[in-house]
């Protein structure tokens, strides 16, 4: 008890002579359970139409000890600095690997033709720039950036490798919405990691995290203001899923989906979020006093994404001092309210117009396959191959895809290039949370799930999309397809 306490005193005389260095973060406990927090760190923001983003090798103090090797994008030590767009202007993109190995970057939730996606056949080979440039299609939301090179996603994001994407237009700019970024509208990237006994992050077959990181920042706290408060949270994990709220159990509101916002604010009291989904919710702090403190919590993840026992603990590998238990994502202090609070919930926000079965021109079914003993996990029983097409789509479809999961576990499924709607789920309503655009669904054990997307705009014979698990292991070891869409 005498070392614990002395390697706590120790710890907090660490976090308070660094207070001023927000990047700069220290773990002296596991859990974020004790009362010793570190400043969250906000992302710097880029703007404008040409964004330079330059990936390299870095460190980061995250626990006690040994600094972590890590990635960041622009000099971070983790993650990256978040850009802002708008729709409809014309973007340049110049991105430097200065790693000593290939990667790419994708523009995850991105409407771009398939060349400029950065997914797995854009390699950006060590020491070279790749430029894509596009036209910014997707609505006002919350997007984000990612490596993408086959085999190597679970390591490059593990590293840190990753970035936000804030895209603004006319209609959301309109709306009276908290949007002073660091200050009533904040991102929260949520993921955790393992680390070996030299504070090396641990790359072995361990996917859930011992010790959790919001944007690279473990145990952290905010000072929020009293009003009402966005969030922009994404999570950005390698398998874990996040339900999330709050500890008072407070209702706050689903403002926004992966592809932009809501018609209406949804109330919830918990948010579930599986990986490389985004939320925006807005908290209400305007009752609370200034001084007072409140959680940002995960509440037994496992169980409230259906997997069959939990989330994996028993399994060795897979055991995690988070899975199957709550605990903070963030700490939240609360000051007085700033002089442009947002003090009133919008009735409003806009009007989607989504693709009905009516719509739908064509049909077709993935089914999760794979995963039994040494077996990786597939769609339709087909490992990710590099030059297997496994769909071809005729340009402007609207298409219904149905995801079955007769399986034994749940997947996080992606489809690049397009924003669908999620029409059904077999296990009963599809949830109000997530019945804005999306481009990534959750798809438990036992259930099927139908999406509908138009496929516009882009059309090529040769560059693919992909769709996949977002479990960077399971893509990894060959969770993937590819799709064409043609003329
Ligand atoms: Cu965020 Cu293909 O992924
Ligand atoms: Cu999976």
């Amino acid at each position: 008890h005498k070392i614990l306490a002395l390697v706590i005193i120790l710890g907090f005389a660490f976090v308070v002579s660094c207070s001023k260095q927000s990047d700069t973060t220290v773990t002296p406990t596991t859990t974020g359970t004790t009362a010793t927090y570190n400043d969250l760190w906000i992302p710097p923001t880029l703007t404008g139409t040409t964004f330079t983003l330059t990936l390299a090798k870095s460190t980061k103090q995250l626990r006690t000890g040994a600094v972590t090797n890590t990635y960041g994008y622009n000099g971070a030590s983790f993650w990256g600095p978040t850009l802002i767009m708008n729709k409809g202007d014309l973007v340049k993109l110049n991105v430097t690997n200065n790693l000593s190995e290939a990667t790419t970057t994708h523009w995850h939730g991105f409407h771009i033709p398939a060349i400029m996606d950065g997914g797995p056949h854009q390699l950006i080979e060590a020491g070279t720039t790749w430029s894509p440039s596009f036209e910014v299609k997707n609505n006002a939301g919350t997007y984000w950036y990612h490596p993408h090179l086959h085999e190597k996603t679970k390591e490059h994001l593990t590293y840190g490798a990753g970035g936000l994407i804030i895209i603004k237009d006319p209609i959301e700019s309109a709306l009276a919405l908290p949007r002073t970024y660091g200050e009533d509208d904040i991102p929260l990237v949520l993921t955790s990691r393992n680390y070996t006994s030299t504070n090396a992050f641990d790359l072995s077959a361990r996917a859930y995290g011992d010790y959790q990181l919001t944007n690279g920042t473990s145990s952290a706290q905010v000072s929020l203001p009293k009003q009402y408060v966005r969030l922009r949270i994404l999570n950005a994990e390698i398998e874990r899923g996040y339900n999330l709220g709050f500890s008072d159990n407070r209702t706050f509101y689903v403002i926004g989906n992966d592809g932009g916002l809501l018609d209406a604010p949804v109330a919830v009291t918990r948010v579930k979020m599986m990986v490389g989904e985004r939320v925006e919710i807005l908290v209400n702090l305007g009752n609370d006093a200034a001084g007072s403190s409140l959680d940002l919590k995960a509440y037994n993840s496992g169980q409230a994404f259906g997997f069959p026992g939990g989330e994996p603990n028993s399994t060795g590998d897979f055991g995690s001092l988070l899975n199957n238990t709550d605990f903070p994502v963030l700490h939240i202090n609360v000051k007085a309210a700033t002089p442009t609070a947002i003090t009133a919930l919008p009735a409003k926000l806009t009007t989607n117009t989504y693709w009905t079965t009516a719509d739908v021109t064509n049909s077709r079914t993935i089914t999760i396959t794979g995963g039994q003993g040494a077996t990786a996990f597939s769609f339709d029983n087909n490992l990710y191959g590099e030059t297997k097409i496994n769909q071809t789509i005729k340009l402007n479809a609207i298409e219904k895809w149905t995801i079955t999961n007769n399986n034994i576990f749940g997947h996080s499924f992606h489809i690049h290039d397009i924003q669908f709607k999620i029409i059904s789920r077999s296990s009963g309503a599809v949830g109000t949370h997530e019945s804005g655009w999306k481009d990534t669904v959750y798809v438990p054990v036992g259930e099927s799930v139908s999406v509908i997307a138009k496929f516009d705009d882009f059309a090529s014979s040769t560059n693919a999309y992909m769709y996949h698990c977002h479990f960077s292991n399971h893509e990894d070891g060959g969770m993937m397809g590819q799709f064409l869409v043609t003329q």
